[in-house]
């Protein structure tokens, strides 16, 4: 008997036993903000050098790619970026995806600030939810976190055009020491409001442009010491193995937030997620130093089975886990940008 396209033709699991269930896709290393802990401006300024627009995978491609990635267990895609709205077209991408009937979440990392063009789009295309980052809600800590002049009303514009299409909402929030930790409650409050999911993450060492250092991370606990001191909040239960988030519950019903510890709790023992980059290399880490170049297989002529046999073999080699390896002082040695690969 045939199997059908929803059910997993052969599953693999990596050298810890990880199965690959999420699947990250970036399809432009460009954005139009320019933040600090991602793409600094004295190193990206607008002529950086970008990945030429021919050199991307096209929508068929990473349809193809996508498919393949389903019949090896994928479950979840999230397109990203640099900041994946840059792409033209790209609800064509999302509706092409949206037909491959193994994906059961289809997910879209963004800053939000082109969400007022393409939110319903996206939607109609089939979409279910967007990941907002907004890192403050004041303009000066904004415009200073983002190096950008674009107003903080531009993401909140863009989260209230996703909501307004059905579009299901969480946000994600880097904290810095000294940048936006002052920032955390309001975030908060707003978020309640809104009824949006808030994720407070703590800074990483992701790429060697960002000028990461411990000093400035703010441990997860402390955020959740500041939120519990604000309103009551009781843990919840994680939902499916590799979530990233530490989730609770506000008592009073004003629904969840959640913290990312990924450097003071890292959480790579249940890590599920491939990465692709937009030239089509798969990253089996977020601190890999380089990729394993799908495109060239891709473009070398290979039918779907020498593709799913290529990609299940870089996943069975995996044995990645760098932030639990990571030392008191970071990450040593080249790895790539956070810009290239996505959040
Ligand atoms: P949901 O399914 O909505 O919960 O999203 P998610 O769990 O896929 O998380 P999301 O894509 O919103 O990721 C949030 C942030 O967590 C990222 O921007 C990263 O900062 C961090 N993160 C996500 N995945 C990893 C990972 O595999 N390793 C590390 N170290 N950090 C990660
Ligand atoms: N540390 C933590 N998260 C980061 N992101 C980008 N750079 C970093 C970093 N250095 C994540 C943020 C942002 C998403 C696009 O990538 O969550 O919202
Ligand atoms: Fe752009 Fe997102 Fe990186 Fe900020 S974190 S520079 S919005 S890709
Ligand atoms: Fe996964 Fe690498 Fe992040 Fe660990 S550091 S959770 S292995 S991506």
């Amino acid at each position: 008997m045939r199997a059908v396209d929803s059910e997993p033709a052969s599953e693999v699991q990596d050298r810890l036993g990880r199965p690959v269930t999420d699947l990250r896709v970036s399809v432009t290393d460009r954005c139009n903000l320019r933040c600090g802990y991602c793409m600094p401006r004295e190193l990206f300024g607008q002529d950086h050098a970008f990945l030429p627009r021919a050199e991307l995978l096209s929508f068929e491609e990473l349809g193809r790619l996508v498919a393949v990635f389903a019949r090896l267990g994928v479950r979840k895609v999230r397109l990203t970026g640099g900041e994946p709205l840059l792409r033209r077209d790209l609800p064509q991408l999302v509706a092409f995806l949206r037909a491959t009937p193994a994906i059961e979440d289809l997910a879209l990392t963004t800053n939000g600030t082109l969400l007022p063009q393409h939110a319903a789009s996206l939607a109609a295309a089939g979409l279910d939810r967007v990941t907002v980052s907004l890192d403050a809600l004041d303009d000066a800590t904004f415009k200073a976190v983002g190096d950008t002049p674009l107003p903080v009303t531009s993401v909140l514009d863009g989260i209230a055009a996703a909501q307004a299409v059905g579009l299901g909402v969480k946000v994600n929030t880097v904290v810095q020491r000294g940048a936006n930790e002052d920032k955390l409650l309001p975030l908060a409050a707003w978020a309640r409001d809104a009824g949006v999911v808030l994720r407070f993450i703590e800074f990483m060492d992701v790429g060697t442009t960002n000028g990461w250092d411990r000093s400035r991370v703010v441990p997860a606990a402390e955020v959740v010491g500041l939120l519990a001191g604000a309103w009551a909040l009781e843990p919840v239960e994680p939902t499916r193995p590799g979530e990233v988030a530490e989730r609770y519950r506000y008592l009073d019903g004003g629904g969840e937030v959640g913290v990312i510890a990924s450097v003071t709790r890292p959480f790579c023992r249940t890590c599920v997620r491939a990465r692709l980059s937009a030239i089509g290399e798969l990253f089996t880490c977020l601190f890999a130093a380089s990729g394993h170049d799908l495109r060239a297989v891709l473009r070398g002529g290979a039918n779907d089975a020498e593709l799913e046999a290529a990609v299940a073999a870089v996943w069975r080699g995996r044995s990645d886990r760098a932030s639990e390896l990571r030392s008191a002082g970071g990450l040593v040695g080249p790895r790539v940008e956070m810009s290239y690969i996505g959040g």
